[in-house]
């Protein structure tokens, strides 16, 4: 599979050392509460699978769809609800795995939806922030790295629905 112009953001060697350290922070923040792991798809599949995986309590998993983005890099700032929790939330402890947060219109967007639910508390975990992009303050307590303001691709996240199996990061140069 050719790639794009491109460099390396992050290797398959810190993904895959990273992901153990932030299951441990998860545990130790809600592994008594039995959380509801809510994956925001599509972006977030791979690296929650790598996730719940080194999840050593009891927790169950949900899937929630939405779309902000087109197949152009650039947000439109519309936020759309496709697929639903089959799971109700009220009075549970929902860790919302995203893929990365950008301006934090998704995640805003979530949060709100899904606090009117009346759950225990919702914590978000992040593979991946930009934090220079950020527009919406939204709490994402645990994250996975901070990346540079470009466009990035692999480890479930999409270049024009494309590359999303890349065990590792990079910055698309245009
Ligand atoms: P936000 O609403 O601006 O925070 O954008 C969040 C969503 O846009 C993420 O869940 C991704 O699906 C997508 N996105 C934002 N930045 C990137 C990127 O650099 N590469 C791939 N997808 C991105």
């Amino acid at each position: 599979m050719e790639l794009p112009k491109h460099r390396v953001i992050l290797t398959q060697e810190q993904i895959q050392a990273r992901i153990p350290e932030l299951a441990r922070q998860i545990e130790q923040d809600m592994g008594t509460e039995n959380p509801l792991v809510v994956v925001v798809l599509k972006g977030a599949f791979i690296f929650a699978a790598d996730l719940i995986r080194n999840f050593n309590f009891p927790h169950q998993v949900d899937f929630i769809s939405i779309s902000s983005y087109g197949s152009a890099t650039e947000s439109t700032g519309v936020v759309k609800l496709l697929k639903d929790l089959d799971e109700p939330i009220k009075g549970r402890t929902v860790l919302l795995v995203e893929d990365i947060v950008d301006t934090g219109l998704t995640l805003h967007y979530l949060y709100e939806m899904l606090k009117i639910r009346e759950p225990k508390r919702i914590e978000v975990a992040a593979f991946l922030s930009k934090k220079a992009r950020r527009e919406y303050n939204v709490p994402v307590k645990f994250v996975g790295f901070e990346v540079p303001n470009v466009f990035v691709v692999g480890y479930g996240l999409d270049y024009k629905q494309m590359y999303r199996n890349l065990p590792f990061v990079i910055g698309i140069e245009e």
